[in-house]
């Protein structure tokens, strides 16, 4: 073959494999991919909005297919559609520049196989706080890739965030991981969403003291930040904003310059630090294939940056400093300007963290949360009041013998009213209360009618005593409009009361209120409800588990846990 002929073979040859690449590259739309819907931030999955409801494996369940096998069934058995499964960097590198995904291929076909979606947990730099996941070759170079230090000069098992070496390393392992689950699973969706890192900060001091951090606190504060905060000063999460007022609002200077001297300099210059590391690892990530990509925050510092008071009272190994905690989220948008979310690891103080990270914002996704009748309360609120993406409980199905009928049962409401949750999110006809026993009766106006929402006390026969109220006892209901006059209430431990809040007759009465389930989306009437089930008229009543203050599913699962409301007015 002559050498022109040659050359036009060669060059129709890889214009056809890129043409081929080009084609096998699935557009940012096609894959999973977060989308604005009205106030709402939704998950989009094959097309469609989709709901997470989730649970996480413990740590190293998905480190062996023969151990991660066993749990699918109980997975599925628990009605949950996605699971949060942990892939470290010591697994598929475990010599560098060699990958091997053979485990994780074997994870993603047990859930395809299953019909559950996967969030992959990134464990490579950090897991809370500290370095356990990198490869040995890491762990071993610590010259090569250093650690951080305290104000003791005590080394940390902890890859320090100012290292090129570390970041660069992580970035290079996960993006071939990225670029693996697109070759192997950027048709099907099976992995939704990517967890990059695990609850990072630095605990043992309020930032590293290394010889390379020490530089960098006495050096000038990224021109990069300080445009980022010129550029957003009026919608600073104000905590923040509070740090950098009273020091100023200077626009240069060193970090204790411009943040005041204290550690609210030190969370701040570690946020920074730890910010611009994962956003590295997420471009590189991203490059290859642009899942929807978060962190987890541990929320171990409940009070604000702004209370230096108490920042200074803080015992030096309670700290995550650095951590993306929701009043260090404009740092964190500043360092990592491709993450999606920051998400909260919601174990205590529940509603008042989902009001803190869905400010300036933030998509809610909750990674981590309490299972049981706790979870089963919460996961309503998250969805309901918050428009939550999603909702997991850590070690869903590991962490205790028996199956956890009342998350299961929450999880059922869920997915049967998912449908209407998805259509209802973010336009302010749908929302959810939380309550206490010891929490006052709370109003919320949803459609044409304001709810009036009560812990339900059960009704006590006379003569007998009532049954104490066991601790960490949670009443929940999520209530949509879809109607003038017409609601879907769900919940567990709820009275429910309604009054108009449009001109015309001041009174409203219950119409026809059934107890019903949705199949394939369609309402399927149960229960005819009124008398007794409606105190003749005066109420919707969402019942406890009879004689108990657990939910209602323990005692019939999901079945007719749901309401459908009508309502008249009249004078
Ligand atoms: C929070 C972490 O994110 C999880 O991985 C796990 O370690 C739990 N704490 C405790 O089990």
């Amino acid at each position: 073959m002559n050498p022109r002929s040659l050359f036009c073979a060669t060059l129709v040859c890889s214009l056809a494999l890129i043409a081929t690449q080009c084609a096998t590259r699935p557009g940012p739309t096609d894959i999973p991919h977060l989308q604005k819907r009205g106030a709402a931030t939704q998950l989009i999955v094959d097309g469609k909005p989709f709901l997470a409801l989730a649970g996480e494996l413990n740590n190293d369940s998905a480190t062996s297919i023969e151990y991660v096998n066993r749990l699918w069934p109980k997975l599925v058995h628990a009605k949950i559609n996605t699971v949060l499964a942990g892939v470290s960097w010591n697994q598929i590198e475990r010599q560098e520049g060699k990958f091997d995904f053979s485990v994780l291929d074997g994870v993603i076909q047990g859930a395809r196989s299953n019909h559950l979606r996967l969030a992959l947990l990134w464990f490579a730099s950090w897991k809370n706080g500290l370095s356990s996941y990198p490869p040995d070759w890491v762990k071993r170079d610590f010259e090569r890739f250093p650690r951080a230090q305290t104000q003791t000069g005590k080394t940390l098992e902890l890859l320090t965030p100012l290292s090129d070496a570390n970041r660069d390393a992580d970035a290079r392992a996960f993006r071939s991981l990225m670029r693996h689950v697109r070759e192997t699973d950027g048709r099907q969706h099976t992995v939704i969403m990517i967890q990059v890192e695990n609850e990072v900060g630095m605990p043992g001091d309020s930032r590293d003291r290394s010889p390379v951090a020490n530089r960098a606190f006495a050096g000038p504060v990224p021109k990069e930040l300080m445009d980022y905060l010129q550029l957003h000063k009026d919608t600073l999460i104000p905590e923040f904003r509070q740090v950098w007022e009273a020091a100023g609002f200077k626009t240069s200077g060193t970090w204790e310059e411009v943040f005041g001297k204290g550690m609210a300099a030190d969370d701040v210059f570690m946020a920074w630090n730890y910010a611009r590391y994962v956003g590295r690892v997420v471009e590189a990530g991203k490059a290859e294939y642009p899942l929807p990509m978060f962190v987890n925050a541990a929320l171990i510092r409940s009070f604000t940056i702004a209370d230096e008071a108490k920042m200074a009272q803080t015992p030096p190994r309670s700290f995550n400093a650095g951590g993306p905690m929701d009043d260090l989220m404009d740092v964190w948008r500043a360092g990592a300007p491709r993450l999606d979310m920051l998400s909260p690891d919601a174990y205590g103080n529940f509603a008042e963290y989902c009001a803190r990270y869905t400010r300036s914002g933030n998509p809610l996704f909750i990674p981590e949360s309490l299972n049981m009748a706790v979870g089963a309360a919460r996961v309503l609120y998250a969805f309901g009041r918050h428009d939550a993406i999603g909702f997991s409980a850590m070690g869903a199905v590991e962490r205790s013998n028996t199956p956890d009928t009342d998350l299961i049962g929450s999880y059922d409401v869920l997915a049967q009213l998912a449908p209407l949750i998805l259509e209802h999110q973010g336009n302010g006809t749908m929302s959810a209360v939380l309550l206490g026993p010891d929490d006052p009766p709370q109003r919320v106006r949803v459609g044409n009618y304001t709810l009036e929402a009560a812990f339900m006390k059960p009704r006590v026969a006379p003569l007998t005593q009532p049954t104490p109220i066991p601790p960490n006892t949670f009443a929940s209901a999520i209530f949509i409009a879809t109607g003038l006059d017409e609601y879907y209430v769900a919940g567990s431990g709820v009275i429910l009361t309604f009054s108009p809040n449009t001109p015309g007759p001041p009174l409203a009465g219950l119409a026809t209120v059934e107890e019903g389930s949705f199949t394939n989306g369609r309402w399927v009437p149960g229960r005819l409800m009124a008398g007794d089930s409606t105190e003749e008229g005066e109420s919707i009543r969402l019942p406890w588990a009879p004689g108990s203050w657990v939910p209602v599913y323990r005692q019939r699962a999901s079945a007719d846990a749901i309401q459908r409301v009508t309502l008249y007015r009249y004078q």
